[in-house]
C-alpha cells in the first residue's frame, strides 16, 4: 500500500472519530437523542389517525432517515416536507433516499433549536425526555395554534395531550398547541 492511500485511510478514520466523538458528547452532556428509527407499525398507527389535504407543512424533527415523512409523502402527496437532522451519519442516508427515490422532501443539516417552527402545521418527534422538556417551550414560543405535535414515546409535562395511542405498548402523544 502506498503512503498516500494509507494517509487517506486515517484521514478518513479520523473524521469519522471526530464526528462520533461530537455526537457522543451531544447525547450524554447535551440530552440530544441517538439515531433510532420509529418502528414501521408506529408510522402505520399514525397514519390512520390523521386525515391530510396534502397542503399541510410537515415536520420531522431528528428526522434520522426520514421515515415519518417519506410515509406522509407517499400517503397523502404533501409538498412542504422539511425534515431536521444534525448528525451526518443519519443526514447522509436520508439524502442519499430521497435523492435515489425523487422525493420532494427538504432535509436541513442543522440544530432543531437554531430553526423556527413558525410555518409548521405538523411536526413530529421522537427524541427524548429532555429534549421534549426543551421542545415544549419552544413550540408554545414559535408554533401558530393548532399546529399538531405528534411525539413518539415521549410525553411533554406541561401540555395535556389530545389523543394517546398505544401501538405494541409504546405510546404515541397528539397535543394540539
Ligand atoms: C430517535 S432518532 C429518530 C429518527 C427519526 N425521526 C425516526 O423517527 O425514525 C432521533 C434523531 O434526532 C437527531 N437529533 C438529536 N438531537 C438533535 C438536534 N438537536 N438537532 C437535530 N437533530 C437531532 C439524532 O441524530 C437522531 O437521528
Amino acid at each position: 500500500m502506498n503512503l498516500f492511500l494509507m494517509l487517506l485511510i486515517l484521514a478518513v478514520l479520523l473524521i469519522i472519530m471526530v464526528f462520533s466523538l461530537i455526537q457522543l458528547y451531544n447525547i450524554a452532556f447535551r440530552g440530544f437523542a441517538p439515531f433510532i428509527s420509529t418502528k414501521f407499525n408506529a408510522i402505520l398507527a399514525i397514519l390512520k389517525e390523521l386525515n391530510l389535504s396534502g397542503q399541510e407543512t410537515v415536520y420531522e424533527l431528528g428526522a434520522g432517515k426520514a421515515g415519518f415523512l417519506r410515509a406522509i409523502e407517499q400517503k397523502f402527496k404533501n409538498e412542504k416536507l422539511i425534515g431536521i437532522e444534525y448528525a451526518w451519519w443519519p443526514y447522509c442516508l436520508a439524502r442519499m433516499q430521497i435523492m435515489l427515490s425523487g422525493s420532494k422532501i427538504k432535509l436541513i443539516r442543522n440544530d432543531i433549536f437554531k430553526v423556527n417552527l413558525k410555518e409548521a402545521d405538523i411536526i413530529y418527534c421522537f427524541l427524548s425526555p429532555k429534549m421534549m422538556d426543551l421542545l415544549e417551550k419552544k413550540f408554545r414560543k414559535e408554533c401558530r395554534p393548532g399546529t399538531l405535535i405528534i411525539s413518539y414515546h415521549f410525553r411533554m409535562k406541561g401540555e395535556e395531550p389530545e389523543k394517546v395511542i398505544k401501538e405494541n405498548k409504546n405510546s404515541i402523544y397528539f397535543y394540539r398547541i
